[in-house]
C-alpha cells in the first residue's frame, strides 16, 4: 500500500482529483466508486472545475456510491443521494441512468442488496474507488465487527458514528440508526482504491488501518491486502503512524 503525506487539505484534494482525471483520460467509460462525507468535497470540486475547463467528461462514466441511510428519501437534505447530487453529480455531464446510489427506502433489502452487487458486476466492476474513513476505522458504513468478506448489506450504526454524523442533523435523535452499505469485500474488488483522511480525530483510525492487525475491528485494515491502494493523509491524520 502507498501512503502519501500531503501538505494540507488542498494538496490532498489535488492528488485525489488527479487520480480520477488520469483514470478518465485513459478510459472515458470508467466505472467510479464514489463516497460521501466532508473529506472528498475538495476532490469533487476539482473534478467539476476540470470538467468545466473541458479537460474531462463524465458522459460515458458509470458511478456507484458506497452507502445510504435507511429511512431517508432521496430528497431529504441529509440523504447521500441529495448530497452527491448537490456536491458533484448535478454539476457534471454524468448520465442519470448510469448513476447508482443505494436506496434508503426499499421494501425488500434481501433482493435489493443483491441487485446492487449485480449492477456493479454487470458494469464490469469498479475501476477507481474513493474512500473516507470513520473515526472508528469504518470504510463506507462497515462498522467494527463487520466481516471482511461482507457484501452489500444493511447495518446498525455505531454510537460513535451517530455522534460523528450528528453535526449534519438538527439533533442527534434525527440521525438514522441503520444504513445500507457496500460490504468490505465489495470495496476490495475495486481495481484501484484511494483513501483520504484529514485531522487528528482520524489519526487512531489511520494508524489501525495501516499498521494494525488486519481484522474486522478496523474494517479499513482490510485495505492492507489490496494490491493497488493509496492513502492520502494530512499531517494530523498521519500523526500516530510509526516509522517502519
Ligand atoms: C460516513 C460515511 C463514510 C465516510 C465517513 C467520514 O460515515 N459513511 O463513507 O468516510 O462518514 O466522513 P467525513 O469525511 O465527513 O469525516
Amino acid at each position: 500500500m502507498n501512503v502519501v503525506i500531503c501538505d494540507d487539505y488542498q494538496h490532498m484534494s489535488t492528488l485525489a482529483s488527479r487520480a480520477f482525471i488520469d483514470c478518465l483520460q485513459s478510459n472515458p467509460r470508467a466505472v467510479l466508486g464514489l463516497a460521501t462525507g466532508s473529506t472528498p468535497i475538495g476532490c469533487y470540486k476539482n473534478l467539476i472545475d476540470s470538467y468545466k475547463a473541458g479537460n474531462i467528461s463524465f458522459a460515458e462514466v458509470t458511478s456507484f456510491n458506497l452507502d445510504e441511510y435507511i429511512g431517508l428519501h432521496r430528497d431529504h437534505p441529509q440523504s447521500y443521494y441529495y448530497f452527491m447530487h448537490q456536491q458533484f453529480l448535478n454539476q457534471v455531464d454524468i448520465q442519470s441512468q448510469r448513476v447508482f446510489i443505494p436506496s434508503g427506502v426499499e421494501e425488500n433489502y434481501g433482493v435489493y442488496c443483491q441487485w446492487y452487487e449485480d449492477r456493479i458486476n454487470e458494469a464490469g466492476g469498479i475501476d477507481l474507488q474513493i474512500l473516507g474513513i470513520g473515526s472508528d476505522g469504518h470504510i463506507a458504513f462497515n462498522e467494527p465487527g463487520t466481516a471482511l468478506g461482507s457484501r452489500t448489506h444493511i447495518t446498525d450504526l455505531d454510537h460513535q458514528t451517530i455522534d460523528d454524523n450528528a453535526r449534519f442533523f438538527d439533533s442527534k435523535s434525527d440521525v438514522p440508526k441503520r444504513a445500507i452499505t457496500m460490504g468490505v469485500a465489495t470495496i476490495m474488488d475495486a481495481k484501484k482504491i484511494i483513501l483520504l483522511a484529514t485531522g487528528e480525530n482520524k489519526a487512531a483510525a489511520i494508524r489501525d488501518a495501516i499498521q494494525g492487525p488486519v481484522g474486522s475491528e478496523c474494517t479499513a485494515s482490510a485495505l492492507q491486502q489490496h494490491p493497488n491502494v493509496t492513502f492520502y493523509l494530512d499531517k494530523a491524520a498521519a500523526a500516530l503512524l510509526h516509522n517502519e
